[in-house]
């Protein structure tokens, strides 16, 4: 149905706007790709030491999948229900990030992006989402560890406040997050992952 692939395309686009690489780039800090784990997104934006900068890299990667999924609705029709093209969007903006066609389809983890999109579907769980991002990253002081707990933890959350399509959406989310975060894991284990607020990756 052209509706439900407009929702996707939608989302998608959006989802493949890089902020951390923009906003970066027009702050002179050069290619964020070349600095810590090469990663676009908020948490190696923080390694260049630009607060603001990572901050603003969170809010904006977080929005647009709030974004896609609160404009897909408005394409509904009878034969395309709301809810469907809010998932479709929010997968679309959440696959526009990790995969975006304008940086060879080299993007960033999802971890933002994943919270964008769930404070669309349950506020709640975001919340839920966010209290276990903190407890896991300030444990340990490994965002990554905050990122792949808390993705983790949702589908599980989704499906106590009973919402099985959006656990549904959540689970497949995680998996390719968790796969995305593939180098960090293999940091972890290696005991080499960088903590937060320290500006280098790889070495202990
Ligand atoms: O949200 C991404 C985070 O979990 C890991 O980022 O730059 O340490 O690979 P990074």
């Amino acid at each position: 149905l052209p509706v439900y692939a407009a929702a996707l395309a939608l989302g998608y686009l959006l989802g493949a706007i890089p902020f951390g690489l923009l906003l970066t780039r027009l702050a002179g800090e050069g290619d964020i790709r070349s600095i810590g784990s090469g990663n676009i997104g908020a948490t190696n934006v923080l390694r260049t030491g630009r607060k603001g900068l990572a901050a603003a890299t969170l809010l904006l990667d977080a929005l647009k999948g709030t974004a896609a999924v609160l404009a897909a609705p408005l394409i509904a029709t009878n034969a395309a229900p709301a809810g469907d093209l809010a998932v479709l969007a929010g997968l679309g903006a959440f696959l526009g990030h990790l995969f975006p066609v304008w940086l060879r389809f080299r993007g960033g983890k999802g971890v933002a992006t994943f919270i964008g999109v769930l404070i669309a579907f349950s506020p709640l769980v975001a919340v839920g989402f966010g209290a276990v991002w903190l407890a896991a990253a300030f444990t340990t002081r490994y965002s990554s560890v905050g990122g792949l707990s808390a993705s983790a933890a949702t589908p599980l959350l989704l499906w106590l406040a009973d919402q099985p399509k959006a656990a549904t959406l959540f689970a497949v989310m995680a998996v390719i997050t968790w796969i995305k975060h593939a180098p960090n894991l293999k940091r972890l284990a290696a005991g080499t992952e960088s903590k937060i607020g320290r500006r280098s990756v790889g070495s202990p």
